[in-house]
C-alpha cells in the first residue's frame, strides 16, 4: 500500500530534507554547530525538552537565571496572555547556585548538552559571588549574565538601564570567571540608547552580546479593573516584541560589527531566525515559543537551513549582517560598475542608530 505524506504548513518544513549547509557559528571563542539555542527561563535547564528532540542536537541550552540563593518567585498570578506574545512576572524562582550546579548542570553534562550558564543579582556583590562559583566549573560553554535585575543598592534601578552598573556587573563578573570561557551581557530594550549601553558592557570585558530580554509591561484586567499579574508589571515576549529586537541587534551591530551577538525575541520560524541573522547575530535563542511548540529550536533550525540554501547561503556565517550590506549595483550604461557587495551600509545604519521612536 502506498502511504500518502500529507505536507502543509509547518509539517512541510518538517518533512523537507534538511540542505547541506555549514550551520557552525562562533559566540566569541565558543564555536556552537548549530546557530539555535533555548533563551532563559524558557526551558528550565533543558531536561523537560530531552523528551520532544535530542537536546545535544542544538546550539546550546541557555539555563534560567539562576541566583546565588533559592528563591520562591513572586506570587501568583505571574502569566497574562497578550496579542502575539505574552507578559511574566516570575521573578526568577530557583533553587540557588548550589543546588544548581549538583543537580541542573550535572545532568546537563551527562547528557553530552552545551550549557549557557545564565545568572542574576541583585548586587555586584552577588554578580561576583556567583561567577566565583562558576570559575572552576568545567564544561560550561559561556555564561550569560542577565542585568535586567533591579539594584537593591541603587533604589533598585535595573542594571541593563544604566551604563555605569551594567559595566559594573560585567567588570566583576569577568574578573571572577574562567578567562577561557565567554561572558555574555545579556541586554535590556527598555532603555533610549541600546548602543551606549552595549559599548559600557563590551568596555567592561563581555566577549558578546545576548539581546533582547523582554520588554515592561501591563496588563489590566477589565473585569476585576485591576492589574492582571499580582506583580503588576512583567516582562512581555513573544512575536510581538521581535521588530524591536530585531531594530536593537541591527543598531548594535551597525556600531559594533566585531561583537558577536545572540539575538532573540519573537522567533517563531526558521525565517524569523534568519532576519535576527541578517541583521547582525551570530546565533539566535528560542523562547516562548517553546511552550506551546517544545520541539521549535530544533524545528527553527532545519527552517533555518532551508530558508539560508533558499537564498543561496552555504552558511550561516556568510548571511550574519547581511542586510547592512548595500545592494548590488544595478549596471548603467557607460559608468563604473563599483561592487558594494560585503561594504557595511553605514550611511542607513546611522541613520538607524540616530533616528528616535518615530510613530
Ligand atoms: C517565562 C519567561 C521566563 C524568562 N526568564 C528569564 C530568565 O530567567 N533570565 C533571562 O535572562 N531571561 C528570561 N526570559 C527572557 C527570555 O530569555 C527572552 O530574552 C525573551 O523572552 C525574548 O525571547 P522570546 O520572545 O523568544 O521569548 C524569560 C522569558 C519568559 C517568557
Amino acid at each position: 500500500m502506498t502511504r500518502a505524506v500529507i505536507t502543509h504548513g509547518p509539517r512541510r518544513d518538517a518533512a523537507a530534507v534538511v540542505p547541506d549547509i555549514d550551520m557552525t557559528t562562533w559566540l566569541a571563542s565558543l564555536e556552537l554547530p548549530s546557530p539555535v539555542l533555548t533563551a532563559s527561563g524558557c526551558a528550565a535547564a533543558g531536561r523537560e525538552l530531552d523528551q520532544f528532540f535530542d537536546v545535544t542536537a542544538i546550539g546550546a541550552i541557555v539555563t534560567k537565571s539562576i541566583m546565588l540563593n533559592p528563591r520562591s518567585g513572586r506570587a501568583t498570578p505571574r502569566m497574562a496572555e497578550t496579542p502575539s506574545g505574552m507578559l511574566n512576572s516570575i521573578g526568577l524562582q530557583g533553587p540557588g547556585i548550589d543546588a544548581f550546579l549538583d543537580k541542573d548542570l550535572e545532568w546537563l553534562r551527562a547528557r553530552g548538552a552545551r550549557a549557557v550558564v545564565s545568572i542574576a543579582g541583585g548586587s555586584v556583590d552577588e554578580y561576583t559571588r556567583l561567577a566565583s562559583k562558576l570559575r572552576h566549573v568545567t564544561d560550561i560553554a559561556a555564561i550569560e549574565v542577565n542585568i535586567s535585575c533591579p539594584n537593591v543598592e541603587d533604589r533598585g534601578q535595573v542594571f541593563a538601564c544604566d551604563p555605569v552598573s551594567a559595566a559594573e556587573v560585567i567588570t566583576a563578573v569577568r574578573r571572577n570567571t574562567n578567562p577561557g570561557i565567554p561572558v555574555l551581557a545579556k541586554l535590556s530594550p527598555d532603555v533610549t540608547d541600546i548602543v551606549e549601553i552595549a559599548r559600557a558592557v563590551v568596555g567592561a570585558g563581555a566577549d558578546g552580546l545576548s539581546m533582547i530580554n523582554t520588554l515592561l509591561g501591563m496588563v489590566i484586567d477589565t473585569d476585576t479593573m485591576r492589574p492582571a499579574l499580582a506583580g503588576v508589571t512583567g516582562g512581555l515576549s513573544g512575536p510581538a516584541i521581535r521588530p524591536v529586537a530585531v531594530r536593537c541587534v541591527y543598531q548594535v551591530h551597525a556600531a559594533m560589527p566585531e561583537v558577536p551577538i545572540l539575538g532573540m525575541g519573537g522567533i517563531r520560524t526558521g525565517l524569523d531566525a534568519l532576519e535576527f541573522i541578517l541583521a547582525g547575530a551570530s546565533a539566535v535563542s528560542v523562547g516562548t515559543v517553546t511552550f506551546n511548540d517544545p520541539s521549535a529550536p530544533l524545528r527553527v533550525a532545519r527552517e533555518l537551513a532551508i530558508a539560508l540554501a533558499e537564498r543561496g547561503f552555504e552558511s550561516v556565517e556568510e548571511a550574519v549582517g547581511f542586510a547592512h550590506r548595500r545592494p548590488d549595483p544595478v549596471p548603467s550604461a557607460g559608468g563604473p560598475v563599483v561592487d558594494h557587495d560585503h561594504a557595511v551600509d553605514t550611511e542607513s545604519a546611522d541613520a538607524v542608530v540616530e533616528a528616535g521612536a518615530e510613530g
